[in-house]
């Protein structure tokens, strides 16, 4: 069963350090538990403060970076030092600060384009999975809200046939000024995690982050919909100008 959690910051900083303190905490119990953590992250603006943070003094010491994994939840079709590239402003805010070793990072190889890159990145998924699975059970997904109701790569129109089979697919849209071809991971992967954990902030998100939580399922509308753990926790993080539409 999903349990949905929304959780409202006062501003854009508190809902950082709430998600590098949850971070930190099912990382701590992961690693305890099954001796290894496995994140997929996200892009855009929105995480890089919390990655900032996680790669700061608080947390910097106190994580065993050798046992934490990391994912791309999607990637821009560039090479990985391109300024898009979801994995360059990991490895700048976090990554090459706490020295996660290379065997660890999972990254999307965009520059092989986005059908090739989708390929590679399922034969990545499953050779980690290991024991006849498909992909991991992500113990953490981060996801981050686009003002249209994407996330991850996932965009608004029509749901593919790849989207409900394949676990990763390409996907081509137009958002901002950022690249247009894309790899994304599909809600197949995404609703298998452990934990789901969305991060909203700004106004500029307020109507969307209101039809996306408050308005009917339009899942081909609004995206973010499509994201239902089937048997993890699902948690929003948000700050209060995006909160101000929510309404109940
Ligand atoms: C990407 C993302 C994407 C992002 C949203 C929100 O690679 O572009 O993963 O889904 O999370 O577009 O972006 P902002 O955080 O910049 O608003």
């Amino acid at each position: 069963m999903t349990s949905r959690d929304v959780r409202v910051c006062a501003d854009r900083e508190a809902m950082s350090r709430a998600a590098a303190g949850l971070f930190a905490d099912v990382a701590l119990q992961a690693v305890r538990e099954r001796g290894r953590f496995s994140a997929a992250l996200s892009g855009g603006g929105t995480p890089q403060r919390t990655f900032a943070l996680l790669a700061g003094p608080t947390y910097r010491e106190a994580l065993p970076w050798p046992s934490i994994h990391f994912f791309w939840g999607d990637e821009r079709a560039v090479p990985p030092e391109h300024r898009a590239s979801n994995y360059a402003q990991a490895r700048r805010a976090l990554l090459g600060e706490v020295g996660a070793p290379p065997g660890n990072v999972h990254r999307m190889r965009g520059e092989l384009g986005p059908l090739a890159a989708a390929e590679d990145y399922a034969a990545r998924l499953r050779e980690f999975a290991g024991e006849g699975r498909a992909w991991p059970r992500f113990d953490l997904a981060l996801m981050g809200l686009g003002t249209d109701g994407h996330t991850a790569s996932l965009f608004p129109g029509p749901i593919s046939e790849d989207e409900t089979r394949l676990p990763v697919v390409a996907a081509s849209a137009q958002y901002e000024d950022r690249p247009t071809e894309r790899v994304s991971l599909t809600p197949l992967v995404f609703n298998d995690a452990r934990l789901v954990v969305f991060l909203a902030a700004g106004s500029a998100k307020a109507e969307t982050l209101a039809a996306v939580l408050n308005g009917p399922y339009m899942p081909e509308r609004w995206p973010a919909q499509r994201i239902r753990p089937t048997d993890g926790e699902l948690i929003w993080l948000v700050d209060q100008a995006a909160a101000s539409r929510l309404t109940g």
